[in-house]
């Protein structure tokens, strides 16, 4: 009889053991748990749209181009547009199936201006690895970058609403390349043998102009991808304005967080330069603005102004900015763009993919990278 008992207690036991452990070591599966997890939500949107990706870059671009016009795209990043895409078109009740090209050509634009900031910027790593033109050389990247653009309406072209989908992008990605340009007049110092430049640097760069030129080039994309899920998916005209705003207030929070790690991030995790905006002297970074407002004493705004800078020179700066309020003025804009984007919100329809939506702010502004 004791026998028996111990069997049942050392079965009882092995059972719980079994449970704890099987449970405690096994992934959240993508279908069930992602409700509740962003974090798994954009791996499972990732891995449905990078063969889209894929399939895209790959019309007209012959086999000796392949791994050179695949490389943007297979160094990674975070897949937060087409992310966007999915959620603004399964929050009017959309499916997945009818915005992957959708969400495949906003990655693709997302891409090509990557490639093209990176040149602009002069920027060696991103994602951890070389940039495009530094791996692949100027040339290549520029004729890179335009494959990319036509891809972007190759994929607008397969959407379920071509017509609004192309002329959403076309304004996007023009949009988003004067931002870039306004990025550049915003700049303290550098391309003087430029004529634009010369003409048209800002000789003071006050907060609206930073808020248009981010606007425009980061927020906007972002407005664009929740906006194209949701018209591929027949949104109202309400859902598609609560849609934009909430991607439009996201995109300028994320640029205002990229801006602070861009200066006090760490740059493993980030991986791009720590201090490049301040090695580029760029007037259009949020900190960099905060400070120079705040600053009474010159040496920042002399730093800047310079011909070009070293690494301690760049460590000088991010002294003197730590030294000022500028970090937690950035931090106190980011958090006036988010509750912006979690009132838009409100006039979607409720339910776990408005939930994801709202969690998705969080989980951006807690983000090192
Ligand atoms: C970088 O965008 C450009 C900005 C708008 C700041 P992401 O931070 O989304 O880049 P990846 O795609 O995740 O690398
Ligand atoms: C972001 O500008 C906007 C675009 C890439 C269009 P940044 O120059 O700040 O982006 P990162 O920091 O290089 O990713
Ligand atoms: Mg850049
Ligand atoms: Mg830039
Ligand atoms: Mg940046």
């Amino acid at each position: 009889m004791i026998w028996l008992i111990l069997l049942i207690l050392f079965a009882i036991t092995g059972g719980v053991i079994w449970y704890v452990v099987r449970h405690r070591t096994q992934k959240p599966t993508l279908s069930a748990e992602y409700k509740q997890d962003v974090g798994s939500f954009l791996i499972e949107s990732a891995q449905k749209v990078e063969p889209v990706i894929q399939e895209l870059l790959a019309v007209h671009a012959g086999k000796r181009f392949h791994e050179a016009m695949t490389y943007q795209v297979v160094t990674g990043g975070k897949k937060l547009r087409p992310a966007l895409v999915i959620l603004g078109a399964r929050s009017v009740g959309g499916r997945d199936e009818d915005v992957l090209y959708a969400a495949a050509a906003v990655e693709i634009l997302h891409n090509y201006s990557l490639i093209i900031d990176d040149m602009i910027d002069h920027s060696q790593v991103r994602r951890g690895q070389s940039t495009v033109w530094k791996k692949w050389g100027r040339s290549m990247a520029e004729c890179l970058g335009v494959h990319y653009a036509a891809a972007v309406f190759d994929g607008a072209l397969r959407t379920p609403c071509p017509v609004k989908a192309t002329k959403l992008l076309v304004e996007t990605l023009q949009v988003l390349l004067e931002g870039e340009m306004l990025d550049i007049f915003q700049e303290r110092a550098g391309r003087e043998d430029e004529l634009l430049v010369a003409q048209e640097r800002y000789k003071v760069v006050h907060m609206e102009d930073y808020i248009e030129m981010a606007s425009k080039k980061t927020a906007k994309l972002l407005a664009t991808s929740c906006l194209l899920g949701g018209l591929c998916a027949g949104a109202s005209v309400k859902e598609q304005q609560a849609l934009s705003d909430y991607g439009f207030n996201l995109g300028m929070a994320f640029q205002v967080q990229d801006d602070i790690l861009d200066i006090f991030g760490e740059e493993e995790g980030f991986g791009k330069k720590i201090g490049k905006d301040i090695e580029e002297r760029k007037g259009g970074n949020a900190v960099i603005l905060f400070a120079l407002e705040e600053l009474t004493n010159p040496e920042l705004d002399e730093l800047l102004h310079r011909g070009q800078l070293e690494d301690n020179d760049i460590k000088r700066a991010i002294q003197i900015i730590s030294q000022t309020q500028a970090r937690e003025k950035a931090l106190q804009l980011c958090r006036r763009y988010t509750e912006k984007a979690r009132a838009a919100l409100a006039a979607l329809p409720a339910g776990s993919n408005r939930e994801i939506m709202n969690e998705m702010i969080s989980y951006l502004m807690s983000r090192d990278k």
